[in-house]
């Protein structure tokens, strides 16, 4: 029975990792996600899985150092699967200090205490522990229009203050294995989307602003690439790298699923007339006029396209789930968890929305 330190499980995609796990693992695992919740962090995201016995909350900063130490001295814990992190670029455009903070110390942090709680006197490990963090294809900076993919060699290239710690945050984990040989993955993920993300997001704000016929704002041209992933195909992609990937190597993780902004925001506004009934009075509201092209993000990245084919080969993993029906299970998601939107648009969104777009 493997116990797992998840950090930042309550957030988008290490909500859906919990969820993925137990679903996969049942009663064969415990997990314990330490989250500080944030703005990003939310209990609903996890409302079905907190009263099963093999899982615990454990409500912290990661940057916390006696916090962190005590989660080790009161489980023993085989694997570090490390998602917390500030990780919306937008903001961290505004408010670079706590990117930092986060990103780059707490993973100091949370290597040092699993190094303290696993490391042998004569500098070996106990066996079978891994640290599991996870990152971003943003480090690899920005691609060409016409062509290139971020592979593992990739040179780090942020643009970011988001990237760049998150960058940071890398080089620490990869000083760590180098230094200490300490048990370590990294896995490098392009975009994600899918149920619990927050509508700071491109694909969740577009999908709440449509519904209820609100401009929809598309950065700069519109013509900005992104690679997109569904979350679950991510959360599987982790599994497989903590159970088969050769330690102290590097995993890209991405969908061959690239896609300009702007045939992001079309694919949504035609899939949501599509899955609206005629009597929905939202129907009449979703409409392509809301399009509404605003001024870009500073240092915008043009394209991002991950070449998974180290993943591929040496651990088998493949995306499974197409964007044409990923895109539709998200919507559907949001179409049945109304009131989740409600409440995390309610309160501070609202000033978080009016700072971001009032004057874009
Ligand atoms: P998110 O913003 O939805 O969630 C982050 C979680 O971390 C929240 O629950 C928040 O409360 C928690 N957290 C933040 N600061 C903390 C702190 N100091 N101590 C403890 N907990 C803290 O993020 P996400 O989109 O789920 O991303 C998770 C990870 O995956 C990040 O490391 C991100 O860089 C990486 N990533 C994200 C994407 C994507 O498309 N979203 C793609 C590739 C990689
Ligand atoms: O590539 C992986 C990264 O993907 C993760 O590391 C980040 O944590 C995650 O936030 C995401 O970063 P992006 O900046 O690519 O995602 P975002 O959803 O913010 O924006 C996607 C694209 O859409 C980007 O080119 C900016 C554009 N955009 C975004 C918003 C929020 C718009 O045009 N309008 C918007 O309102």
């Amino acid at each position: 029975m493997k116990t797992y330190l998840v950090t930042g499980g309550a957030g988008f995609i290490g909500s859906n990792f919990i969820h993925y796990m137990f679903e996969k693992y049942d009663n064969d695992i415990v997990i314990i996600n330490i989250d500080s919740l944030t703005y990003a962090g939310n209990l609903e995201n996890l409302k079905d899985i907190e009263k099963r016995d093999n899982y615990f909350f454990v409500k912290a900063d990661i940057c916390d150092k006696e916090a962190v130490k005590r989660v080790f001295t009161e489980h023993e814990i085989d694997r570090v699967v490390h998602f917390a992190a500030e990780s919306h670029v937008d903001r961290s455009i505004k408010e670079p200090e706590v990117f930092v903070r986060t990103n780059v110390l707490g993973t100091a942090v949370m290597l040092n205490e699993a190094k303290a709680a696993w490391e042998l006197p004569d500098g070996s490990y106990r066996e079978g522990k891994k640290f599991l963090h996870v990152s971003t294809d943003e480090v690899f900076g920005s691609l060409e229009e016409d062509g290139g993919y971020f592979y593992e060699t990739t040179p780090f290239s942020p643009h970011s203050p988001y990237s760049a710690s998150k960058a940071g945050s890398d080089m620490l984990v990869k000083a760590y294995m180098d230094t200490y040989k300490f048990p370590a993955n990294i896995t490098n993920c392009s975009n994600n989307y899918g149920p619990y993300q927050f509508p700071e997001k491109l694909i969740p704000l577009i999908i709440n602003n449509a519904l209820s016929g609100k401009k929809l704002p598309v950065y700069g041209d519109g013509k900005n690439v992104r690679d997109w992933l569904y979350v679950r195909d991510h959360a599987k992609a982790i599994d497989m790298v903590i159970e088969k990937g050769r330690l102290f190597e590097t995993y890209n993780v991405g969908g061959h699923n690239e896609k300009q902004n702007i045939e992001i925001v079309n694919i949504i506004i035609e899939a949501l007339q599509e899955m609206l009934s005629d009597d929905d009075p939202r129907k009449k509201l979703v409409s392509k006029d809301l399009i509404t092209y605003v001024e870009d993000r500073k240092g915008h990245d043009r394209r991002y396209a991950i070449a998974p084919d180290k993943i591929k080969k040496e651990i088998g993993w493949e995306p499974e789930t197409m964007f044409k029906e990923g895109i539709k299970l998200t919507i559907k998601w949001y179409f049945e968890h109304e009131d989740w939107m409600k409440n995390v648009t309610s309160g501070d969104y609202q000033k978080y929305y009016d700072d971001m777009y009032g004057n874009r």
